[in-house]
Formats: C-alpha cells, sequence, structure tokens
C-alpha cells in the first residue's frame, strides 16, 4: 500500500500548474457518447477517478483512446450495451452520470445503485426523481437503477428540493435529447456545471442559464462532435492555496479561474494571506501568524465542502478560536481525530468543529479517510514539526494529479513510498 513520508517544516514557495478539474471531466467524459461521432477531450486530469470511468466506457462498448496523458478521444457509435458494470460504480459514484448519458441517448440504462461513501449518506433520489419527471420509468432492481422511456424522455418543469450538482448534471444531459424544453429550478452553480453544459452545447446541444439557479433545456434530437477543453480544477487550485497558508509560504498558482477562487480567496485574506489576482494565475503569501475564523460550507458560489479539511488545517494553525460548519455531507470530520494526533485541538459536535489554534503541529502517523480530508492531512504534515507518514493514499490519488511530484517542485521534503525499507531510506536522506 502506497504511504507518504513528509518532514514538514519548509514553507513552500514556487510555482505550481493547476490541471483540469476531476468533477468536470467525470460528468464530460460520460456525456462524451451522446454522440456517435467521435469527441476529443483535452486538459483531462491524470487521477484514478478518470481512468476508471474511460474504463466504464469502453466496458459498455465505446472506443476509447487515450491520445496522451491529458488527452482522450471517445466514440460512443459502438455501444452495444445500456447497462454498467458494478465494478466501476464500486469504484468511483460519478459513474452514475452514464445513467443520464445512456437515458438521454438510447431512452434506456441499467446502472447498479453507488454504494455508501465514507464523507456520508449520498442520495441520489433527486437524479431519479428527474428522470421520473421527463417521463422515464425508473425502478431499482436487484441493486441496479433501471430506467427506461421506450416512447422518449419530455421536458418538463423540475424544482431540485436540494441543490446538488450531480442530480443538476445527470438530468440536463438527459434532458438535452428529450423532446421539448425543460427548466430545472434550484440548480447548481458549480464551475463544473456550467463546463458541462458549455461541452453539451459545443456537441449540438440547447442549453442556457448555466451557473445561475435556473437552467433551460431546449432538447435536440442529435449531438455531433467537438473538441473540448476541461476547466481549471478550483479545488486542486485551492489545496495549493491553503498549503501555501499552512506553511507559510508563497505560491504562484498558475492556469485557474481566479473567479471560480472568490470564496477561498476571501477566507485567506480573512486569516491574515496576502492573495494577488492576475488574469489566469493567483499569488498567496503567508507571511504573518494566521487569524482565527469561522466557516460554513455551502453550495457554490459559497464556501465549497471539497475544501473544508484544508482550511481545518490552516485553522489549526492560527491564534484563537475558529469554528468550521459542515452543511453539505455529515460525514466530513473523519480527519479531526487524525489531526489532533499532530497536535490540533479540534472538537467534533454534530456538523461544526471547534478548533483552538496551536502554535505547532508535530508529525504522526496518520491515515488519509477520503480523497480531501487526505489531501488536508498532507498539508498538516508538510506544516508539522518532524516526520508523518500517510496512510491510505489511494484516496488521494483519486482526485490529484502527481501531488508529490508538484509539492516537491515547491520545496517540500515528501516521498511516495512502498516499503519500511523507503522509510528508512527516507529518513536518512532527510537525516
Ligand atoms: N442530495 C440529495 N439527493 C440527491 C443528490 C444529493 O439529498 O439525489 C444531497 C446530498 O446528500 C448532499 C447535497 O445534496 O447533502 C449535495 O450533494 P451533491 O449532489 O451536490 O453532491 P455530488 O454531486 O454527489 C459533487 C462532487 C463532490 C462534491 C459535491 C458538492 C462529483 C463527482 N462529486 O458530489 O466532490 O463534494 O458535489 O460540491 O462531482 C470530491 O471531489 O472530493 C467530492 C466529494
Amino acid at each position: 500500500m502506497d504511504q507518504y513520508i513528509i518532514k514538514g517544516g519548509n514553507p513552500l514557495v514556487g510555482e505550481v500548474e493547476i490541471g483540469g478539474a476531476k468533477n468536470a471531466a467525470l460528468a464530460i467524459l460520460a456525456a462524451a457518447i451522446m454522440t456517435d461521432d467521435t469527441v476529443r477531450l483535452e486538459n483531462l486530469p491524470d487521477v484514478n477517478d478518470i481512468n476508471v470511468l474511460l474504463e466504464a466506457i469502453g466496458g459498455i462498448g465505446a472506443k476509447v483512446e487515450r491520445v496522451d496523458r491529458h488527452t482522450a478521444v471517445i466514440n460512443g457509435s459502438t455501444i452495444g450495451d445500456i447497462s454498467v458494470d458494478y465494478e466501476y460504480i464500486k469504484k468511483i459514484r460519478a459513474s452514475y452520470y452514464l445513467l443520464g448519458a445512456l437515458l438521454g441517448k438510447y431512452k434506456k440504462a441499467e446502472v447498479p445503485l453507488p454504494g455508501g461513501c465514507n464523507i456520508g449518506s449520498r442520495p441520489i433520489d433527486l437524479h431519479l426523481k428527474g428522470f421520473r419527471a421527463l417521463g422515464a420509468t425508473v425502478d431499482i432492481k436487484y441493486g441496479a437503477i433501471v430506467a427506461s422511456a421506450p416512447d422518449g424522455l419530455h421536458g418538463t418543469h423540475i424544482f431540485m428540493d436540494t441543490v446538488s450538482v450531480g442530480a443538476t448534471i445527470n438530468i440536463m444531459m438527459a434532458a438535452s435529447m428529450a423532446k421539448g424544453n425543460t427548466i430545472i429550478e434550484n440548480a447548481a452553480k458549480e464551475p463544473h456545471v456550467v463546463d458541462t453544459a458549455n461541452f453539451l452545447n459545443s456537441m449540438g446541444a440547447n442549453i442556457k442559464g448555466a451557473g445561475t439557479d435556473v437552467i433551460r433545456i431546449r432538447g435536440v434530437e442529435m449531438l455531433h462532435s467537438t473538441n473540448y477543453s476541461i476547466v481549471p480544477d478550483m479545488i486542486e487550485a485551492g489545496t495549493y492555496m491553503f498549503a501555501a497558508a499552512a506553511t507559510r509560504g508563497d505560491i504562484v498558482i498558475k492556469n485557474v479561474i481566479p473567479k471560480h477562487l472568490e470564496a477561498i480567496t476571501a477566507k485567506l485574506e480573512e486569516i491574515g494571506c496576502e492573495v494577488e489576482e492576475f488574469d489566469d494565475a493567483v499569488r498567496v503569501i503567508s507571511a504573518k501568524k494566521l487569524r482565527r475564523t469561522h466557516v460554513k460550507t455551502l453550495p457554490y458560489p459559497g464556501y465549497p465542502t471539497d475544501m473544508q479539511p484544508q482550511i481545518a488545517v490552516a485553522l489549526a494553525l492560527a491564534s484563537g478560536t475558529s469554528i468550521v460548519t459542515e452543511s453539505i455531507f455529515e460525514n466530513r470530520f473523519k480527519y479531526a481525530d487524525e489531526l489532533t494526533r499532530m497536535g490540533a485541538c479540534v472538537k467534533v459536535e454534530g456538523n461544526t468543529a471547534i478548533i483552538d489554534g496551536v502554535d505547532k503541529l508535530t508529525g504522526a502517523r496518520v491515515s488519509a479517510p477520503d480523497l480531501r480530508a487526505g489531501a488536508a492531512l498532507v498539508i498538516a504534515g508538510l506544516a508539522a514539526e518532524g516526520i508523518t507518514i500517510v496512510d491510505d493514499i489511494v484516496y488521494i490519488q483519486r482526485g490529484y494529479e502527481d501531488f508529490e511530484g508538484k509539492l516537491k517542485s515547491l520545496g517540500a521534503e515528501i516521498e511516495r513510498v512502498t516499503s519500511e525499507k523507503e522509510i528508512q531510506k527516507f529518513k536518512l536522506r532527510i537525516g
């Protein structure tokens, strides 16, 4: 099992290049099979979740060619099976986007029900409600969602009870190939919703209003080929922004859309960092002791839940008491005990973490409970005195391309290791 070994204490300094957004790419890859023409996708992140979804798409018969590390060419004309294998769904929940894509294109789909996930209960009732509103029958049979609309899908008016990124995207995909007009109200506004809409429009769909809370879709009969480049990953960018904050570093984060980072930037400034914005880059300078703050996760443009563990690490090192409220997923504080083992003072009560800042963290052996919490523990290790070993980094590899390589280029002492021998070698090297 891969682990990270980290010798903390170095401020991270330098420049880092951000890749394409994992969560946009997952939706766009699924949508790419909705045409029988060839689709070329660029700026795909080379992370495990993307590679699994590419396999799932190949698994139903589409042609998938990985042209280079960040480019894939997909042709959905050879799809012979509308039933997705549980193997893939088990590994990545986002394979459920194939439900909206297959239902839109073939008017039928069969996708296993995604299992539980480690950040909380993750129902998909809103996705199914949306498909039913579009005229599909949706049943759960033998552990799979079986959706079909033999008479076609019909445009409709859908009000989402809860703001959901996944449900907004899934319904938008299916509605793109329905007859007539669909209106989605209380839609999610995340940049990856907008990117998926832009991608579908580049294939000939007619979607308006993505990025606002009302999305209007005029169904089309066919979609066509396109070349598309995925939007930069705001969560990868935000993670490096907080790595600068927690290590008292100075990082220029390149290839970003600063507008997407506004909620993160605002919090960094509030806790005492300086943030400079350029056209497609941001620079975070952390020169002073960090200050306390309160933060509550909210749908975009609010502070993202995917950035909650990272800010908690910075607040663990800030002066005073901070309060972090998680309002999207109930189980996103699993890093708290690990952080406590590193000397942080974190108390979790329901959906709130109360963090009393300490002067320093100390290295410990910790375990990544999920993707974003795993990345946050790496940041904690980089800021801590001494050696930290992070177990279960397979979660981190799901969503961060070359995490250790990018951190090393910023001056971090970090190594991916697989054996005790390699751990000893690292310890000898760093003295
Ligand atoms: N919800 C429902 N019913 C549904 C769908 C969602 O009640 O049918 C609830 C959820 O339980 C949650 C809230 O709605 O409380 C929002 O969930 P959402 O559907 O927006 O989340 P998601 O689509 O499952 C995506 C990202 C997550 C990210 C969330 C929130 C992907 C593949 N995943 O999940 O990313 O945290 O949006 O922004 O896009 C990550 O990358 O680490 C990650 C977990």
